[in-house]
């Protein structure tokens, strides 16, 4: 049976555009072997305009027409100018691809995305980081009682594979500590200053990389990584923790002096998150550490990430992989589309 699903992009940046080039890249792939073929059929941005197609945006001309003048709403299209509230809720969109900014503070504006989406009965897939640390139990319960799906794949090690491998590859087993290099942009840093270049410059490198947030303040005083301990912690341990109980520490005041210290003891600075349960709590804190290089985690390096979870029955598993860039994170929500085609398929 052949499955239609609409798109809707809510939010149109790297992360969208690097999903789009993979669905134009991966065309004949994924509806040969996933029998995927998706119409995005809106998006809408906050800077670069909102435009709807019921019959499916040509996702080659529209990306030439954003790289070409910076704006989604020079593209051809019947309607312009829906706000994210009217594309989800007024356009013939199944799936909800919601990649507008992160907010961890209030989660807004995404998180009034993601329940509309969800209220109205649409699939959310999303790499927001906001919605999900905030509220993950809330909006798990609410796609199961609107009997839609809420993904967010990519929240965590980009698309590095997480969730799935929690949902499908550990079934039956117990996590007891969560352990990593959650943020890609500090661990590209403190990697580049080892090699010797200043604070500022391997900034605006992982900026100009496309791996740190819109403010990069969030990736260097550790908010982000603190916002993805929280999602794996309430995912794992079934909590309800918020960002405000996370013991937090970033990078900034690591000087170069700090980084050649800890080489000439053998070690290497890493920006650690960490989670378990104690005494029926979930504790969680991100601090830079000094890790002796056996350590598995002191040789991930530059915006790679590595997560290690301790559990029952397997003892240590790791996964090392990406944790931030365009396509890595456009491919967490193409996993997960997939993982929906697949449901959608079934029911
Ligand atoms: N700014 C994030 C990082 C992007 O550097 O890891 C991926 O969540």
């Amino acid at each position: 049976m052949k499955m239609e699903l609409n798109l809707a992009f809510i939010g149109f940046g790297t992360v969208g555009k690097g999903l789009a080039e993979l669905l134009i890249k991966k065309e004949k792939e994924l509806k040969q072997k996933y029998n995927f073929e998706p119409k995005v059929v809106a998006i809408s941005d906050k800077i670069k305009g909102s435009i709807w197609k019921s019959d499916g945006i040509d996702l080659k001309e529209l990306l030439d027409t954003e790289a070409r003048t910076g704006k989604v709403d020079f593209y051809q299209a019947p309607s312009k100018g829906l706000d994210p509230l009217d594309t989800i809720t007024k356009t013939n969109a199944d799936v909800i691809i919601e990649v507008s900014y992160t907010n961890l503070q209030t989660g807004e504006p995404a998180l009034t995305h993601v329940k509309t989406a969800l209220t109205n009965g649409k699939q959310v897939v999303t790499t927001n980081k906001g919605p999900a640390a905030l509220s993950l139990r809330g909006l798990e319960e609410l796609a199961e009682k609107e009997g839609v799906n809420f993904f967010y794949e990519g929240t965590v090690l980009s698309g590095t594979p997480v969730f799935s491998l929690i949902r499908d590859g550990l079934r039956g087993a117990k996590v007891k500590v969560i352990e990593g290099i959650l943020n890609g942009t500090t661990n590209y840093i403190l990697t580049q200053m080892e090699e010797g270049k200043s604070y500022e410059d391997a900034l605006k490198d992982a900026q100009d990389e496309g791996y740190a947030e819109a403010d990069p303040t969030g990736d260097v005083e550790g908010w982000d990584a603190t916002g993805k301990i929280v999602i794996l912690a309430n995912k794992l341990f079934g909590g309800e923790m918020s960002v405000a109980n996370v013991e937090r520490k970033g990078i900034t005041s690591i000087t170069p002096g700090n980084i050649n210290l800890a080489k000439n003891k053998g070690k290497r600075i890493k920006l650690i998150a960490r989670a378990s349960v104690e005494g029926g709590k979930i504790r969680a804190k991100v601090t830079p550490e000094e890790l002796p290089l056996t350590n598995p985690l002191a040789n991930i390096n530059g915006a790679t990430n590595a997560l290690t979870l301790k559990t029952d029955v397997l003892g240590e598993v790791t996964m090392v992989g990406p944790g931030a860039g365009k396509i890595e994170t456009g491919y967490a929500l193409l996993n997960d589309l997939l993982e929906l085609n697949k449901r959608l398929e079934k029911s």
